[in-house]
């Protein structure tokens, strides 16, 4: 039973594909390079490059290859940018997302697990987020997002397809092994920017903000390990096995840490002073984000082992300390 994780070349998906192989599974993957980066991907998996808005693309694939089900990371994803160009995200997000479901519902593969978004609920109404709470997205991002969940339900009940939906929280961190990490350029994410300063990459680190109400006047946000998020989509793959009906399920620690604690906890790993200084509030931010997982836990018996912050620091900080320039060459 082989799985196709599409995007595995990115980092959700190339630390999916390393648990996915460590737990026996046949893997192929698909990756157009765009973001992602050959380095990433696992040795023991399959690879084509290619892109999901590509028909022919996926139909050679689904001929070659017998797939069982499909987990599909390949999307762009940053919120700011999608602001900039929301006909990028519009087009590859979701147009990309139909030619697949076309692909797919032609090829009787009947199983896809995919990644969505805290960005989904917009500002949120209760904190902790349960699944069921109101979804306003404000930006491209979301809303892509938003609009892939709802394009998966009516395909579902017109063509006997189940899906789960994973909607992630602030994925941070990097595999035990410090062989794959999060390398995005440029690089718009709290914790690989504050470690560029122990790495002597940048001088200090910007709090985009400290008069929210919250209890430091910084940002709080969930952030859940990358390794975590990982073994979510084996247990959604087995849970559609199991034959279950689709769903939709949060990944997060339930923890919300600030900016000022992300920092501090930073400059404690590293032994670096970190120096940081306040800025104006970045659009679009909500003040709080903090997931409730509860459904995914009891449903699919996901359990977070690397909630502890300095670990999921730990772990990214070995990954960057020895690639600062990510997958590019670092000698
Ligand atoms: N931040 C700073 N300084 C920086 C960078 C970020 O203070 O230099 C702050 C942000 O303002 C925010 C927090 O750190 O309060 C986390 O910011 P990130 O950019 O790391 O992550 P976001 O919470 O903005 O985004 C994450 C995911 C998105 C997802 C979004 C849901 O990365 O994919 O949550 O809102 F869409």
């Amino acid at each position: 039973m082989t799985i196709l994780v599409l995007g595995g070349a990115g980092y959700i998906g190339s630390h999916t594909v390393y648990e996915l192989i460590d737990s026996g599974e046949d893997v192929v993957i698909a990756d157009n390079l765009e973001t992602g980066h050959i380095e990433a991907v696992h040795p023991k998996a399959r690879f084509y490059k290619g892109d999901i808005r590509n028909k022919e693309f996926l139909d050679d694939l689904f001929n070659k290859e017998k797939i069982d089900s499909v987990i599909h990371f390949a999307a762009n994803s940053l919120v700011g940018e999608s602001v900039t160009k929301p006909l990028k995200y519009y087009e590859n997000n979701l147009y990309g997302t139909m030619v697949l479901l076309k692909s797919m519902v032609e090829h009787d593969i009947k199983k896809i697990v995919f990644s969505s978004t805290a960005a989904t609920y917009g500002e949120p109404e209760n904190i902790p987020i349960l699944e069921n709470d109101r979804t306003e997205p404000t930006n491209p991002y979301g809303e892509t997002k938003l609009a892939m969940e709802k394009m998966f339900k009516w395909v579902a009940n017109a063509h006997g397809l189940r899906f789960v939906s994973l909607r992630y929280f602030n994925a941070c961190g990097a595999h035990v092994s410090g062989e794959i990490g999060e390398a995005h350029n440029p690089e718009s994410h709290l914790i690989p920017l504050i470690l560029q300063v122990p790495n002597g990459q940048r001088e200090k680190i910007a709090i985009f903000g400290d008069d929210y109400d919250t209890k430091d006047g910084t940002c709080i946000r969930d952030y859940i390990h990358v390794t975590d998020l990982a073994q979510a989509h084996i247990l959604a793959v087995k849970y559609l096995n199991e034959g279950k009906e689709s769903n939709i399920f949060n990944l997060g620690n339930g923890v919300g840490f600030s900016v000022k604690e992300v920092i501090e906890t930073a400059r404690k790993v590293t032994g670096h002073p970190i120096p940081a200084m306040i800025s104006p509030r970045r659009a679009g931010d909500p003040a709080k984000l903090v997931a409730s997982s509860e459904k995914a836990k009891k449903i699919l018996g996901w359990k977070p082992k690397y909630a502890d912050l300095e670990y999921i620091i730990a772990s990214a900080w070995k990954w960057h300390k020895n690639h600062p320039k990510g997958y590019e060459n670092n000698d």
